[in-house]
C-alpha cells in the first residue's frame, strides 16, 4: 500500500504530526488555578455523555507531558498540534492572566522544540470558561472581544517560541452541534442563539487574528474548520436543493465570510434569523490568512427534510458501504475533492490537514501489542490522497494524525478510541498501535526521499 502513496508529491519540510485537544487529554481540571469551561459542566450533566464520562483526568497530561512527547519522537513525527485552554489562562474568561495556567503551556513549548518537534497552536478547541458561558457565551458579541483579548496574551507568552497559530477549531461544531442540535456543550436547541454564535466565532476569529500578529510579529495565522464533501441522496430536485443548504450548513458559511465573501446569502435565508452585523465587521472576519486547516473525516449524503431542524437536509445512512466505528463512511476520496475545492474555488496559498483519523475499538493483545488494521488502511488511503491532491496542486504543508492517544472523544466519552497510541485509562500506559508504527515508516520513508533528493 506505501507505493500507492506518492510521498514524492509531498514538500521535502512537509510537517507530519499528531494532534490533541486540551480538555481531551489534559485532565487536572482543578489544578494551578485552572476554572471550569462548558465542558467541565456539560460532562458533569447526568446523562450527556455516554457512561457518564467526563475529562477530569482524561490521558493525565498535564502530568505526563514529556512522555507523550517521547512518543512522538518514537512515531518520528516534526509537528505537534495542541490547543490551549482557555480557562488555564485566564480562568475568568476575561481580566488577570493565571501564571501557572501560562506556564504550563510555556514549557509544554520548550519541550517539543527541544524533542525538535514544531508545535502548532489552537487558541480555542471548544472549552469556553464556564464564567464567559454564565454571561451569556458566543451568542453574545462580548465573548469575542474576550477571546481576542486572550488569544493576544497567550501569543505575547509564547509567540517568541511559536510560529504556527489557529484561533477556532470546528466553529461550525461549536455553534451548530452546541447551540442547535445540543449534543455538546453548551446543549442548547436554539437557532437565534447558533446563528447568533456563529457569527461571533467568525468574529472573534478576524479579532484573535489581529491580536496575534500584533502580539507576535512573524506568527502564521489560520483557522481550523471540518469540511464534508456532500451529497444528495437521489436525483430529486428536493433532495439536490438540501444538499446545497448542507453545503452551506457546514463548509460555505465557514468558508465564505473567511474569504471576504460575507456570509451566504441563501444560507442567511434558510436560518431567517437577523445577524448582528456592525459596520467594519465582515472585513475583520475576511483578515488575510497565512494558511487554512482542513479537519476531515467522513462526507455527507443528504436528503430533503421539510420539518427537521437548520438547513432541513437529513443524513442518509448509505447501505454497504465501510464504515468506522462511529458510523462515519469511509471515503477517502472525500479529503482530496475537500483539498482541490479550498485550492480552485478559494485560492488557498498554504494547507494543513490539521485532523484525520478514525476510531475503532481496539484491544490490546496478550503479547501487549496492538494491531488495529482498518486505522492502518484509513491512514494509508487518506495520506494517498492528500499526496495526490498536492500533485495535481494543492499547497497541502503537513499533515496531522488525529490523534495522538487515545482520548475523551466528547458525548462519547473513553469509548471510541482515535489514537495511533493507545491508552490504558486505570493505568494510563501507552501502547503505540500498529498504526502508529505504521505512521512513523511513512514519515521516515519521506524523509529518506528529501535526504536523497539533496
Ligand atoms: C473533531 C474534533 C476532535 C475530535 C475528532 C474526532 O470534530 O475536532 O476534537 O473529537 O473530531
Amino acid at each position: 500500500m506505501s507505493d500507492a502513496i506518492d510521498l514524492a508529491a509531498l514538500p521535502h519540510d512537509f510537517l507530519w504530526g499528531t494532534a490533541t485537544s486540551a480538555y481531551q487529554i489534559e485532565g487536572a481540571v482543578a489544578e494551578d488555578g485552572r476554572a471550569p469551561s462548558i465542558w467541565d459542566t456539560f460532562a458533569h450533566t447526568p446523562g450527556r455523555i455516554d457512561h457518564d464520562d467526563h475529562g477530569d483526568v482524561a490521558c493525565d497530561h498535564y502530568h505526563r507531558r514529556r512522555d507523550d512527547i517521547a512518543l512522538m519522537r518514537r512515531l518520528g513525527t516534526n509537528a505537534y498540534r495542541l490547543s490551549i485552554a482557555w480557562p488555564r489562562v485566564v480562568p475568568a474568561g476575561d481580566g488577570p492572566l493565571n501564571p501557572r495556567g501560562l506556564a504550563f503551556y510555556d514549557a509544554l513549548v520548550d519541550d517539543l522544540l527541544a524533542a525538535g518537534i514544531t508545535p502548532s497552536v489552537t487558541l480555542y478547541h471548544w472549552d469556553l470558561p464556564q464564567a464567559l458561558q454564565d454571561r451569556g457565551g458566543w451568542p453574545e458579541r462580548a465573548t469575542a472581544e474576550h477571546f481576542a483579548d486572550y488569544a493576544g496574551a497567550v501569543a505575547a507568552r509564547l509567540g517568541d517560541r511559536v510560529s504556527h497559530w489557529a484561533t477556532l477549531n470546528e466553529p461550525s461544531c461549536s455553534a451548530w452541534i452546541g447551540h442547535l442540535e445540543g449534543t455538546m456543550a453548551p446543549g442548547l436547541t436554539d437557532l437565534t442563539a447558533a446563528v447568533r454564535a456563529s457569527y461571533h466565532l467568525l468574529l472573534g476569529h478576524g479579532l484573535a487574528v489581529q491580536a496575534v500578529r500584533a502580539a507576535a510579529s512573524g506568527a502564521e495565522v489560520g483557522i481550523v474548520n471540518n469540511l464534508s464533501t456532500v451529497h444528495a441522496a437521489t436525483d430529486r430536485p428536493e433532495d439536490r436543493a438540501a444538499a446545497r443548504r448542507h453545503d452551506g450548513h457546514v463548509n460555505r458559511w465557514w468558508l465564505d465570510p473567511v474569504h471576504g465573501r460575507g456570509f451566504p446569502a441563501d444560507m442567511r435565508e434558510v436560518y431567517g434569523v437577523e445577524l448582528p452585523e456592525r459596520a467594519g465587521d465582515a472585513e475583520t472576519i475576511a483578515a488575510p490568512l497565512d494558511w487554512l486547516g482542513l479537519n476531515y473525516y467522513f462526507p455527507a449524503t443528504v436528503a430533503d427534510d421539510p420539518t427537521g431542524l437548520a438547513p432541513r437536509a437529513r443524513s442518509v445512512r448509505r447501505p454497504g458501504v465501510p464504515r468506522t466505528g462511529m458510523g462515519w463512511e469511509i471515503d477517502a476520496s472525500g479529503i482530496e475533492t475537500l483539498l482541490m475545492r479550498l485550492t480552485e474555488e478559494y485560492g488557498a496559498q498554504r494547507i494543513h490537514v490539521t485532523e484525520n483519523g478514525s476510531s475503532f475499538p481496539d484491544t490490546v493483545r496478550p503479547d501487549g501489542t496492538v494491531d488495529d488494521p482498518e486505522r492502518r488502511d484509513y491512514l494509508e488511503r487518506h495520506l494517498a490522497a492528500c499526496a495526490s491532491a498536492a500533485r495535481r496542486g494543492a499547497p497541502l504543508h503537513g499533515y496531522f494524525a488525529w490523534s495522538l492517544l487515545d482520548n475523551f472523544e466528547w458525548a462519547y466519552g473513553y469509548d471510541k478510541r482515535f489514537g495511533l497510541v493507545h491508552v490504558d485509562y486505570p493505568t494510563q500506559t501507552r501502547t503505540i498501535k500498529a498504526s502508529g508504527h505504521r505512521y512513523a515508516e511513512i514519515v521516515r520513508a519521506h524523509g529518506e526521499l528529501g535526504r536523497r533528493a539533496a
